[in-house]
């Protein structure tokens, strides 16, 4: 598969449209810092441009290079990601900046390659970081520059294959900037991610303001929504979760440490029981049952990439408590948003306080 590169290649095109069109005032575009691209770069890899903004902002006012990072404690860190969501990313954020410590002497990796060694940084991810600050000639292919990609090259291949994968990969490396690297890379790379975000949409492409419009096959052939070929269906397995919120007469909430693996690894969560009976057993160790009041909460859903939650959570106050069995500790209003608490669990709180 080739595309005929016209008077303008791909790559020329894309730089000379970002500086026009693209995006160019984002924080983390004023620097080349790899800290700071990286963090910016785990950010955005499951969340929008808006919301990153403060997060990005508070993080690097808190840690402001990798060191501090890697001296903080996991609580912090997930206390200063709560609300981002995909905490693994939080994880193993924290995990990186320790090793860019211990086996980097504090400093970054230069290449893509040895980038992609470190926890939480994918191909794609290395890339960019590679490409943004040292002006590696590597490729992207996140979710938007796969959609452009796809559809400029009219790559029909189901992408859950590895092997088509692969392919799609190579072809992004052929479009690569072959001139003036040191500054084609950085604005090549951050082209893509625009017309992804801004023009190559999903939905309603605007493909009269796409530079690549005339080299495009999936324009030519007069559908480009119909790419990236609808890849195999994730199956999401479902699980139904029962909530206890218990509340103390100060108005202090028990909470426990999720286990280190699994959902919301690592983040304080309120107990969680497989179903009624399990959660029953629990509260007949509170203490006598007419000292508790007990509310039934509206069930919700929590939706995460593998599981689909059915969460059910049962509110009790009580006067007077024993102790609750298990590890676990009583914290108040102000102590919620110092340790990490997963977002739905956050709002559950808030909720039940306002409630009880
Ligand atoms: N998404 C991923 N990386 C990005 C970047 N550098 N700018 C804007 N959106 C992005």
């Amino acid at each position: 598969m080739s595309v005929s590169v016209g008077d303008a290649s791909v790559a020329e095109r894309v730089v000379a449209w970002q500086i026009t069109h693209g995006r160019n005032h984002l924080p983390w575009q004023q620097t080349r810092d790899p800290y700071r691209v990286w963090l910016s770069e785990i950010m955005l890899q499951q969340t929008q441009v808006t919301t990153v903004l403060d997060y990005y902002a508070r993080f690097l006012d808190r840690f402001p290079d990798v060191a501090a990072l890697a001296r903080a404690t996991q609580d912090e860190v997930l206390g200063l990601w709560s609300g981002l969501g995909y905490y693994s990313r939080a994880r193993n954020l924290h995990r990186c900046a320790q090793m860019v410590m211990s086996e980097h002497g504090g400093v970054f990796p230069k290449t893509a390659e040895v980038l992609v060694l470190l926890p939480g940084i994918g191909r794609s991810t290395a890339g960019a970081i590679a490409a943004f600050c040292f002006s590696q000639r590597v490729s992207i292919l996140d979710a938007n520059v796969r959609r452009v990609l796809t559809r400029l090259l009219g790559f029909k291949e189901d992408l859950a294959s590895p092997r088509n994968e692969r392919l799609l990969w190579d072809h992004a490396e052929s479009l690569l900037p072959l001139r003036d690297l040191e500054v084609a890379m950085p604005r090549y790379t951050q082209g893509l991610m625009d017309l992804g975000a801004s023009t190559c949409t999903p939905r309603a492409p605007r493909c009269n303001q796409c530079p690549l419009s005339v080299l495009c096959k999936a324009r030519n052939e007069g559908e480009p929504e119909r790419y990236p070929v609808k890849m195999r269906k994730l199956l999401r397995k479902s699980e139904s979760w029962q909530l206890l919120v218990l509340q103390d007469q100060q108005g202090r909430v028990w909470l426990e440490r999720r286990p280190p693996t699994g959902i919301w690894a690592g983040m304080h969560c309120v107990p969680v029981f497989p179903d009624v009976s399990a959660l029953e057993a629990f509260v007949a160790t509170l203490g006598d049952s007419p000292q508790l009041t007990q509310h039934e909460l509206p069930p919700f859903l929590h939706v995460l990439t593998h599981r689909e939650l059915h969460l059910h959570p049962v509110a009790i106050r009580s006067m007077q408590l024993n102790r609750p069995p298990g590890e676990g500790e009583w914290l108040s209003p102000d102590q919620w948003d110092r340790v990490g608490l997963p977002s739905p669990i956050r709002k559950l709180l808030d909720v039940t306080q306002a409630s009880l």
